[in-house]
């Protein structure tokens, strides 16, 4: 289309709701529900999961967000990453929308208006409306959104053959902002488009004093030569609800593969001597990276920490004790 073609009409509500249809006609999206403070209730018409433009989060990033999984009718791990979402509001200087217990409650009946018992649920904390400002606007009210969707997914070959990853040039975030989870997440894309770009899977943060940071939206750990389960510290990467439940799970592989677990500074060559790589997260679960800047890790294949730590994982899923019940 040339500029000079474009037409600017004057819409009416129904043109507006015609045109946002169009749009998901022309760009399928798969969300199965979606839960908005502002609309009130649910929608599961994809063509209604809006937001005001003037929102804050939409403007100036001033929002955060968090994911959890729903696995067989269940969602898993919901209290964890309610407590870090709650550390991610503090931290944003971010009203709460109500109680935790409140969000919890909408998180779980947005969940079962869905009817989807295999997918994820994203929600997000915004301060709200009101302003162009760079400060949130005066009386704004914070929004609450709840999405949820089919979730994210890698292909097979990330778990049978393994990932190629690639340091990335783009800075690590500051602290603060590494354990945040807020709506600025342009690294992070950046990171992941450079790594597509090269051809490759993902990539890796370095810090400024070379140390092993994290992946664009998952962590890494590494396995020793002798056998030590090796996560970064938690300062320069956001703390995974997979990294920590693992590295408590990890524990029971202790004397069957591994020989310990730490968390720690890991400089960037005994990182790259490291028997596995894996990355870790809510959607990718337990993945083994077995190139870094075109280099094996190991013996370049997936090594069978990462296939123990995936099945620990996936068996904490199915029967563990962080399951929720979802009232379909
Ligand atoms: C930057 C970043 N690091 C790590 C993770 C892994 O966290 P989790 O295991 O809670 O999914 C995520 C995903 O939330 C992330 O966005």
């Amino acid at each position: 289309m040339t500029v000079s073609s474009v037409q600017l009409q004057l819409l009416n509500a129904n043109d507006v709701l015609a045109n946002l249809r169009a749009l998901r006609t022309r760009q399928p999206v798969k969300f199965s529900a979606f839960y908005s403070s502002q609309l009130g209730g649910v929608v599961t018409d994809p063509a209604l999961m809006v937001l005001p433009f003037d929102d804050h989060m939409v403007h100036r990033g001033h929002g955060i967000f968090d994911t959890a999984g729903i696995v067989n009718g269940r969602i898993y791990d919901l209290e964890a990453h309610l407590d870090r979402f709650l550390g991610s509001a503090e931290r944003s200087k971010l009203k709460l929308f109500g109680s935790r217990e409140q969000m919890r409650d909408i998180i779980i009946r947005t969940t079962a208006a869905s009817g989807l018992r295999d997918g994820a649920i994203r929600y997000w904390l915004s301060s709200g409306p009101g302003s162009l400002e760079l400060s949130p606007a005066a009386g704004a009210e914070p929004g609450f959104f709840v999405m949820i969707f089919g979730g994210l997914s890698y292909p097979a070959r990330w778990y049978t053959e393994g990932l190629r990853v690639m340091t990335t040039t783009y800075p690590i975030k500051p602290p603060l902002y590494a354990i945040t989870k807020a709506t600025n997440y342009l690294p992070n894309v950046l990171m992941q488009m450079e790594a597509k770009e090269a051809g490759l899977d993902n990539g890796v943060f370095i810090d400024e004093a070379g140390f092993v940071g994290e992946s664009s939206n998952m962590n890494v750990a590494f396995v020793t030569q002798d056998g030590v389960l090796r996560h970064p510290r938690f300062e320069r990467v956001l703390p995974g609800c997979t990294s920590l439940r693992l590295l408590d799970l990890a524990r029971s592989l202790v004397g069957r593969g591994v020989s310990g677990v730490e968390v720690c500074d890991i400089p960037v060559a005994d990182a790259r001597a490291a028997r596995e790589m894996l990355l870790l997260g809510s959607s990718v679960k337990v993945a083994p990276i077995v190139e870094w800047d075109g280099k094996p890790i190991g013996d370049g294949k997936p090594g069978p920490i990462a296939k123990a730590l995936l099945d620990l994982m996936e068996e904490d899923m199915r029967s563990g004790d962080r399951l929720i019940e979802v009232p379909y």
